[in-house]
């Protein structure tokens, strides 16, 4: 008996030193690609997945809905749990996640990554939209105008930071410190709010290029993705980032 119970309970010891590894994995890697991140209860999460403002299939044809619901709930979600695991019990706890970005040099890759992550993912979404394309009025219209030479010419130099971000990464428009617009790109999840950005400001605008976001759909081409980008953009959004950006 005495026998049995020993072994029982160093089957359990194992089990639990399998689980705390495979959350090690997934924690402190870009693991959040992977099927089986590690979760935690929603109950008394510190940061929560974001409803989407529309239907999976909304954006179709141009993001189909399969890619929109893995993206959200699988991989939006893993880096949500992975970042909910890297801070629990530390101060960061306490820490908005854009104060959070803005001392990224101070923390750990496991926030950088996951952070990073949960806060591109929720930026994307909100400047998506079913009725989205065209172009920007008003200020930032005008604005693109006089920063880029036109509306054409903007486009066509955002689209050439997301082509040519090499492996995973974002394309961005941002609000630089003198208020002023600018197209940058960053690598796997960093973006212009983090103080280790090559290009720092506020971002208003960005694409996803981990093929995560495209692959089921375009496969290996980029570019027809962000061309297709272009037709859900919502202007409104974006505008209304760039009014609180330059205040
Ligand atoms: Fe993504």
């Amino acid at each position: 008996m005495k026998t049995f119970c020993s072994f029982s309970l160093l089957l359990f010891a194992a089990s639990l030193l399998m689980v705390s590894c495979a959350g090690e994995s997934t924690v402190n890697g870009d693991a959040a690609d992977g099927p089986n991140a590690t979760t935690v209860a929603d109950n008394g999460a510190i940061h929560t997945l974001p409803a989407l403002p529309y239907d999976y299939d909304a954006l179709e044809p141009h993001i189909d809905a399969k890619t929109m619901e893995i993206h959200h709930t699988r991989h939006h979600q893993a880096y949500i749990n992975n970042l909910n695991n890297a801070i629990a019990g530390s101060p960061l706890e306490n820490m908005s996640i854009e104060e959070m970005m803005a001392t990224m040099s101070q923390h750990s890759m496991a926030v950088r990554n996951n952070g990073g992550g949960h806060y591109n993912h929720a930026l994307f979404w909100e400047i998506l939209s079913p009725n989205g394309g065209g172009e920007p009025e008003g200020a930032l219209g005008e604005a693109i105008v006089e920063t880029f030479g036109s509306f054409e010419a903007f486009k066509e130099q955002f689209h050439r930071m997301g082509m040519t971000q090499f492996g995973s990464g974002w394309a961005w428009l941002l609000v630089d410190e003198n208020g002023q617009l600018q197209v940058s790109q960053t690598p796997n999840q960093d973006n212009p709010l983090m103080d280790i950005a090559d290009v720092q400001g506020t971002p208003i605008l960005g694409v996803d290029v981990w093929e995560h976001g495209y692959y089921l759909k375009y496969q290996n081409r980029r570019g027809d993705y962000i061309n297709a980008f272009w037709n859900i953009v919502n202007w409104d959004a974006v505008s209304e980032k760039y009014r609180a950006a330059i205040q």
